[in-house]
């Protein structure tokens, strides 16, 4: 451990079990030496084991619907009177898509459904910079960072509506972060992660097909929720500070394969 974080306040959204990416970033911001509030919708709360992750790492709960700028303010402002002063990092880990859920095709869309997950992984994003700007809850130097998969730029047929969600994510990330930059050197970036298996990666039909086959196109192998959490550690840290408005590939280097000799080796018949 390098004590990266020592003396960073932060909040982390999206801890719901063990698996999740935003677990094991809280886990390792907390060996790094910074503080955090958790928190969740509501209803994950009851779902998820999130109170042992709070145990384990020293910290509260504050419970918020990240798509309900009321909840989001009530946290803020819990937030930095918990950990005594502003916010330095921030960790986007929220996804979800109801069409996804309920067995959409992406060709047979219910409009309620898309909204609701187009607010719940998309707009939150800009509710929670929105709210920390506005009340200038954000330390100078702060790093905000928000997950996100390549299905924003590219075709993966299963990722339904959720690619779109992506898209959108981080085009707010790049808008976002300019006014933030300027106005408080604070930086925002998006973290595109390798599959992987969590309940929100699950959801994606075809999952175990898909995780395998990114596996093998890419020359590092996916790279696992512990990765994506060391990545964010960096990105928190002061290692990182003129970085910024990028979306930042996390994948073993995937994105940038067009095949590997593994998925020729699978085809070739001879
Ligand atoms: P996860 O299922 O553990 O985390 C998703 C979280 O979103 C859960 O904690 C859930 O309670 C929370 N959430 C849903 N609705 C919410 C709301 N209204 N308000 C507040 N929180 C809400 O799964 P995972 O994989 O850790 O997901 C974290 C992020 O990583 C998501 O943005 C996901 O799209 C992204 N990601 C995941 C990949 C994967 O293959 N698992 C790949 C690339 C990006």
């Amino acid at each position: 451990m390098y004590n990266l974080l020592k003396g960073k306040r932060g909040i982390i959204f999206g801890a719901l079990d063990e698996n999740s990416i935003a677990w094991k970033t809280a886990e390792r911001v907390h060996e790094e030496g910074g503080t955090f509030v958790l928190t969740n919708a509501p209803i994950a709360m009851r779902m998820g084991t999130i109170k042992d992750l709070a145990e384990k790492t020293g910290s509260q709960i504050i419970p918020a619907d990240a798509t309900s700028v009321e909840d989001i303010e009530n946290l803020v402002d819990k937030a930095v009177e918990i950990l005594g002063g502003k916010i330095d990092f921030v960790l986007h880990s929220i996804g979800m898509s109801v069409n996804v859920r309920k067995g959409n095709h992406y060709t047979n869309q219910n409009y309620d459904y898309t909204q609701k997950g187009w607010d719940v992984s998309a707009v939150s994003f800009h509710k929670v910079m929105q709210v920390l700007h506005k009340k200038e809850a954000m330390a100078e130097w702060g790093s905000i960072v928000a997950l996100t998969y390549m299905a924003a730029q590219r075709v993966f047929p299963d990722y339904n509506d959720m690619a779109d969600n992506k898209a959108y994510l981080e085009s707010i990330a790049r808008s976002f972060g300019y006014f933030f930059g300027r106005d408080k050197k604070v930086r925002v970036n998006t973290i595109s992660q390798s599959p992987t298996p969590t309940t929100a990666g699950q959801g994606v039909k075809g999952f175990d097909g898909f995780i395998a086959y990114a596996d093998k196109m890419s020359p590092l192998g996916n790279a696992t929720a512990l990765d994506c959490a060391n990545y964010t550690v960096s990105m928190f840290s002061d290692l990182t500070r003129m970085v910024t408005l990028q979306n930042l590939f996390h994948d073993g280097g995937f994105s940038n394969m067009g095949v590997s000799q593994a998925v020729i080796d699978y085809f070739d018949k001879e």
